[in-house]
């Protein structure tokens, strides 16, 4: 039920996406914002450095959870996780100063490029995270 429910969103999304409606989001400028925010950690491509920084790529904590990215982005990350089986315990910090409609791009890159899926969040889904 529940993933029907999230499939069904995601659909959503993707359909409103393409039709070019108001939370369209551009995975290209995502990329820009990536390398400008992230590469410095996840390294180019999301690949990540195993103890240090996780993989932003083929990342099953991320894949399909739009909600997630964002709040991590927004929040940042601390506590112990667990990714692909390599164990990870620092600390990101929060990056709230990237606005709503980078974060949507940002969110885009990150599902569709690094990790082969759909996945989008509208501007008013992050504004509700902050
Ligand atoms: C200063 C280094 C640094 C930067 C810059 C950084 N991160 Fe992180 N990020 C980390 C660290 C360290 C962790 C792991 C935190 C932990 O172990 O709890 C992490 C964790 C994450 C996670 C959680 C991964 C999981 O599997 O649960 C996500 C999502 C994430 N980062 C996304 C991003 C995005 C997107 C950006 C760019 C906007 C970014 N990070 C920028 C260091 C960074």
């Amino acid at each position: 039920m529940n993933l029907c429910i999230r499939q069904c969103l995601l659909s959503f999304g993707a359909v409103v996406v393409l039709a070019g409606n108001a939370w369209a989001a551009d995975p290209a400028n995502g990329k820009t914002v990536y390398q400008q925010n992230c590469q410095a950690c996840h390294q180019a491509a999301g690949a990540g450095v195993p103890g240090a920084f996780p993989p932003l790529a083929n990342n099953p904590n991320i894949a399909g959870n739009p909600q997630y990215l964002a709040e991590a982005i927004i929040k940042g990350v601390s506590g112990p996780l667990e990714v692909n089986g390599k164990q990870y315990n620092g600390a990101m910090p929060p990056m709230g100063h990237i606005d709503n409609q980078k974060i949507v791009d940002l969110v885009a890159y990150i599902l569709s490029d690094l990790n082969g899926g759909d996945g989008a969040i509208s501007e008013a889904s992050v504004q509700a995270l902050r």
